[in-house]
Parts: C-alpha cells; structure tokens; sequence
C-alpha cells in the first residue's frame, strides 16, 4: 500500500484526491446517512470537516465516535458546500484510533480559566490554549531570529548556580543532602556534604554569566529559564519563567534602550503577521481591545524619562495610590500602569534609578546618587523589561559590593572580568511571559505557561 503523508490541516488549501489527517474530535453528529465529524490535529485553530456516510464498512462503530476520540481519516479534500468551513473530507475510511469516554472533560461548551488550570494535561486541546501555546512556539522562534539577524551569539548559560545575580535572596535550594538527616557543622546544615560541596541554587538570571560571554564574542543573549522563590501570589509573578537576556559589548544605556524598543517592536509586528488566525481569536474573546494595544505599540516612540521625572509625574498625579510614591522607593505596579496606560498611553522607559533600590552590578552615573537602571513598562502589564548598564569599572564595582554585602570570595570571577580587558558593557532581560501576555491578551500568567509553578502549586 502506497504511504500518504499526513496533512497537517494548516496546510489544507487546494483540493486533493487523498489525504491523510489524523488527529482528535471536537464534536460529531449524524443526520441521514451520514455522520459528520469535526476533527482537529492542532497544527491551527480551524477544524476540518470529515464526511462518513452509511457505506464505510465500520459505519456503525463510526456512529459512537466520541468528542475527544482520536481518529485516523483518509478521504478526498473538498471545498466545502456547506457554510462555516472552507474545506472538507469525504471519508473513504476512518480509523478509530482510541475511543474517548463520556467523562471527557472538555464537552462543547464554554469553561473557566480557573477549571482549565486544574486540567492543564488537556487544556491545549482547547482552542483558546491551542492558540496560545501555538503563539508561544512561534514568539521563541522569532526571538532566535531577532537576535540572529542582527549577529548576536545564543549562551546556554547554567541553570543550577552559586550566585544570586539580583541579591534579592529568593532562589530555590538545589540539594541531595537527606532532608530527614541534614549533616550540621558548627550549628548549621554543613554543604561540605553536598553534591557539589557548598550551597547550591536555581539560577534566577543567566546575566552574569552572559557578561562573561559579551565580553568575549561581543553581543551574545541567552533564553532559558529562570527560578525566583517570590512568595507573591500575583497575576504577574510565577516561580518559574523564561527569560531573553541579550548583553552587549561595548554598548551603552541608550543602545540598550534602543535594543529593548526594537526587539519588542518586531516581535509585535511578527505575532500580527505570522500568528493572524490565533491572534483574531483572542482579539475576538479574550481583549477587544488587543489589535489596538499592539498597533498602538508598534507605531509608537516608547518615552524615555529618568526615575526622578517619573517620581514626579506619579506625585503631581491626583492618583489615589495604595501605595504612596516618594523618591528612593521603587515603582509598584499601580504607578507602572499609570505611567504606561493613563499619563502617555504608550510603552515608558525608566532609567536612572536610585542606587539603593537596585543590583550591585549596574552602573554607578557622575552624580554618585543613581545608577544606570531601565525598566520598560508597556501598557496592559507594567514592567515586560529590566536591565541596565552594567559597572565596568574594578574599583567601583568592588565598592558597591562590599556596600551590598556580597562575598568578594564567591564572585572572584565575575571581579576579574573588569581587571582584564574591561569594556563599556549592558544587557537586559525580557520576561517572556508578559511579553505572552501583551500579545494575547490573556491576564493571568498562570494561563500562558504551559504547566504554571507559583506558591503552593506544582500539581503536573
Ligand atoms: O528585572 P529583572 O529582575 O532583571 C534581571 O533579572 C536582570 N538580571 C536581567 C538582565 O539585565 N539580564 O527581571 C527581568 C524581567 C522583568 O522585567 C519581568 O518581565 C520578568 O523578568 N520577571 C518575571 N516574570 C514572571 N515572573 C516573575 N516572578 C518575574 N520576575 C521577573
Ligand atoms: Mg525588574
């Protein structure tokens, strides 16, 4: 018997005397002589229409197709005479490749974002999550593009480490140590004793490792994941999530500002174009408003305004916040929406932070008071990107980490990089989720991962 190769539906667009399609039902109904089936094999968001009439031998085991079932279809593709779909299959056998009982969960019907989490091993069956995790493939792949047009290096930088690159002390424990049995030296769980004989833990930033890089092949990013042990139950916040961390060489503040604005840019500009079909169903159902959004986006010149002028704005507001603003303390996320949403309605870029309020590494500016910061806030999410310049100076970075209590013994290697070959260097990096949730729509990012981790949860 001669091999088909199996269509993929997204492929479908010319009549054809014999396809192959495999893949699970949606739904099926008769009606004389005949059983209609409506099959999807998630390769896009239309299904197609199987048409199975009384002479197909298994005819009656046909008629207890169950949505949910898988099938194997073989027929003629059909421009389709009847309204809603463009094209059909006039079976000339279908193969039942397993049967779907009646406690399928996903029934035609409407369900909850909440009850869909509880499922997420059958949630992209969904067309609302088919269409999000396509998005998410497509997004990965334009970041490789992105950065590859422009003749930046892809780092696999380590996922279990020994530094805490933003100092803000939530990471994840790496360990074989036996937690029933914890072996103690002078008081205190002894790591002399563990796998790699001292602390370990999950990376929650690959930057440090990637300046490493920067400063051998010149402009590098990495795209992995990342760990933070935040105990913050937000719609923002997840313990694990994918981060895009470009570094370059010999770059300042501004070339990493105009970088940020680009790459989001095009990555907006590529979900419109290559992801329509699955984009429209979220602009149909999830935000009217979505096109809106991105356009509005693309077309605009992201304002650029130092911590001070933003502090300002946010002050001069008539804003009731929950939480009040004053100079030396960091934006919270009601004062990013107002920024981005309410006073210039388009992505803001805040540079120039408070030294205090911010990492070891970033570059100490002339008025000893900031350090080169930014955070890029886009309206619908808040912050989507921090980064900044990072401090190529021996002396000075050696002085903000004795100032922030870091262990000049741990980070050695990270010291050295500015003794040899130092060189004006920056970077950033860019949630991948909340960039999911900006081109989506979708406001929990619980929903655009595909099995979520955050506080007290790890079913899956
Ligand atoms: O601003 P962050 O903490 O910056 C860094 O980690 C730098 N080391 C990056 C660099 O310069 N290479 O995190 C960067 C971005 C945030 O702007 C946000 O979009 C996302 O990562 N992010 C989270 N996304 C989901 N859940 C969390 N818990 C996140 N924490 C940060
Ligand atoms: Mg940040």
């Amino acid at each position: 018997m001669k091999r088909i190769k199996i269509l993929h539906l997204s492929d479908a667009d010319a009549p054809m005397d014999k396809v192959l399609v495999k893949g699970w039902v949606r739904t099926r109904r008769d009606s004389k002589g005949f059983s209609f089936i409506e099959v999807n094999d998630g390769s896009c968001l239309k299904n197609i229409q199987v048409i199975a009439d009384e002479n197909l031998s298994n005819y009656e085991e046909i008629n207890k197709i169950s949505t949910g079932s898988a099938v194997s279809i073989e027929g003629k593709l059909v421009a389709s005479k009847g309204g809603g779909q463009k094209w059909e299959i006039q079976a000339e056998g279908v193969d039942i490749i397993s049967l779907a009982p009646e406690s399928y969960p996903l029934q035609k019907k409407r369900h909850t974002d909440e009850f869909l989490r509880t499922i997420a091993h059958l949630r992209p069956r969904t067309n609302k999550y088919g269409a999000a995790f396509r998005i998410r493939s497509e997004l990965s792949y334009a970041i490789h593009r992105f950065f590859r047009d422009r003749g930046f290096r892809y780092i696999h930088t380590p996922i279990i480490t020994g530094s805490d690159c933003e100092g803000a002390g939530d990471m994840f424990r790496v360990t074989t140590l036996n937690m029933d049995h914890v072996p103690v030296a002078d008081g205190k769980a002894d790591y002399a004793e563990d796998f790699f004989g001292k602390e370990a833990k999950l990376t929650v930033s690959g930057q440090l490792e990637a300046e490493m890089f920067a400063l051998a092949l010149g402009d590098v990013y990495t795209f992995g994941p990342t760990f933070r042990a935040e105990n913050s139950n937000t719609r923002r916040h997840a313990a694990e999530f994918w981060m895009v961390e470009p570094e370059m060489a010999f770059c300042d503040l501004d070339g990493n500002m105009d970088l940020g604005e680009e790459l989001i840019k095009e990555l907006l500009r590529f979900v419109m174009k290559e992801c329509k079909s699955d984009i429209e169903l979220f602009a149909r159902f999830v935000d009217k408003q979505l096109l809106g959004i991105l356009e509005n986006i693309v077309a605009s010149d992201f304002v650029r305004i130092p911590y001070t002028a933003a502090v300002e704005i946010l002050s001069e507001s008539n804003k009731k916040f929950e939480f009040p603003v004053k100079y030396g303390s960091d934006l919270q996320s009601e004062h990013e929406w107002y920024l981005t949403e309410e006073h210039f309605n388009r992505p803001v870029i805040v540079y120039n932070y408070p030294k205090e309020i911010k990492p070891f590494y970033m570059r100490v500016n002339d008025d000893d008071a900031t350090v080169g910061a930014m955070d890029v806030l886009v309206p619908s999410i808040g912050e989507i990107i921090g980064g900044s310049q990072r401090e190529e100076r021996y002396d000075i970075l050696e002085g903000r980490m004795k100032e922030t209590g870091l262990p000049k013994e741990e980070y050695w290697w990270y010291l050295e990089s500015r003794e040899f070959g130092s060189v004006p260097h920056s970077g950033f990096g860019l949630g991948f989720e909340r960039l999911m949730m900006l081109v989506t729509g979708i406001n929990n990012i619980r929903d655009v991962i595909p099995f979520p981790r955050t506080p007290k949860n790890i079913e899956f």
